[in-house]
């Protein structure tokens, strides 16, 4: 990645100061790793695996980057502001927000609980709500600007059945992001979504465990392979650049063309 100018390379970022929820794993991790490596100084945050969330910073620190660790739930609004005072404390400002966190229950409408609604709405929508508006306040106090990315999914459009609250919450953050961008632009402000198709972490660890099914389903994928964690990873660092200044309220999907049509599934 990066760009390259008489055979020197520039960093996309160099300078830029990014939060990524759910950074210590799957592809929050390669997006932590991705934006420092092209130069930001990133806030890592996690719910429960402090040692994942270290490992990351190591990676990065290892490479020669800069970052923190910083615990969160995100599905409360009082940790997400916690998140924005403490990177704006340790870093001076907050210029892209990355609203990656996120979780599934795998559950049909017939038998989704209350309960289950209420965490995947929260984990995957309400962060995402409040991640954008927090976010946006501190870029329009420093001054306006700012790039703001909410990690969504095919399912903000595509339904998938027997899991359903997932589709509703990232159908949600799709209106959330246009209604947001339009909200925002005058500001300097984008918002965006990035639209990943089957992608190997952990949320997929069961499917993805069994080979004839992981085989099934990297053939029925025009690209012919479910993504690595830094081929999405690649897109957000260039969403989070002053390159990506014009694309706003809008959805760039990533999946391989698998919404395009399925090869024999
Ligand atoms: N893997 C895929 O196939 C795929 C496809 C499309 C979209 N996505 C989206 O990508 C994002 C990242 O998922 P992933 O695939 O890397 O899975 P993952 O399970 O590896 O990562 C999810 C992350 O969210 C964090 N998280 C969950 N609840 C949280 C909470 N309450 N507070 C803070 N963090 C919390 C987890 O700790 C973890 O870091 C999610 O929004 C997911 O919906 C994934």
């Amino acid at each position: 990645m990066g760009i390259f100018l008489k055979g020197e390379r520039i960093m996309m970022l160099a300078n830029k100061v990014a939060i990524v929820t759910g950074g210590d794993s799957g592809i929050g991790h390669a997006i932590s790793v991705g934006l420092a490596s092209e130069g930001a100084a990133v806030t890592i945050n996690y719910h429960r695996d402090q040692a994942a969330a270290e490992e990351t910073l190591r990676h990065i620190q290892q490479a020669g980057g800069k970052g923190q660790v910083l615990q969160a739930d995100v599905s409360s609004p009082a940790d997400i502001q916690r998140l924005v005072d403490q990177t704006v404390q340790a870093f001076g400002r907050l210029d892209v927000m990355v609203n990656n966190a996120g979780m599934e229950t795998r559950t049909s409408l017939l038998d989704t609980t209350e309960r289950q609604f209420d965490l995947v709405i929260g984990v995957d929508l309400k962060s995402a709500f409040f991640g954008t508006q927090m976010a946006a306040r501190q870029m329009i106090k420093q001054g306006g600007g700012g790039h703001i990315i909410n990690i969504s999914s095919v399912h903000e459009d595509w339904p998938m059945p027997g899991n359903i609250a997932y589709c509703c919450a990232k159908g949600g953050v799709r209106m959330l992001t246009r209604t947001a961008g339009v909200e925002l632009g005058p500001q300097g402000i984008t918002v965006v979504n990035v639209g990943p198709g089957a992608v190997d972490t952990p949320i997929d660890a069961k499917t993805l465990a069994d080979p004839a099914q992981k085989a099934k389903l990297d053939a029925a994928i025009p690209i012919g392979h479910v993504a690595e964690p830094a081929e999405i990873a690649n897109l957000v660092a260039w969403l989070a650049s002053d390159q990506a200044r014009y694309g706003t309220a809008t959805t760039y999907f990533i999946d391989g063309g698998i919404m395009q049509g399925s090869v024999g599934l």
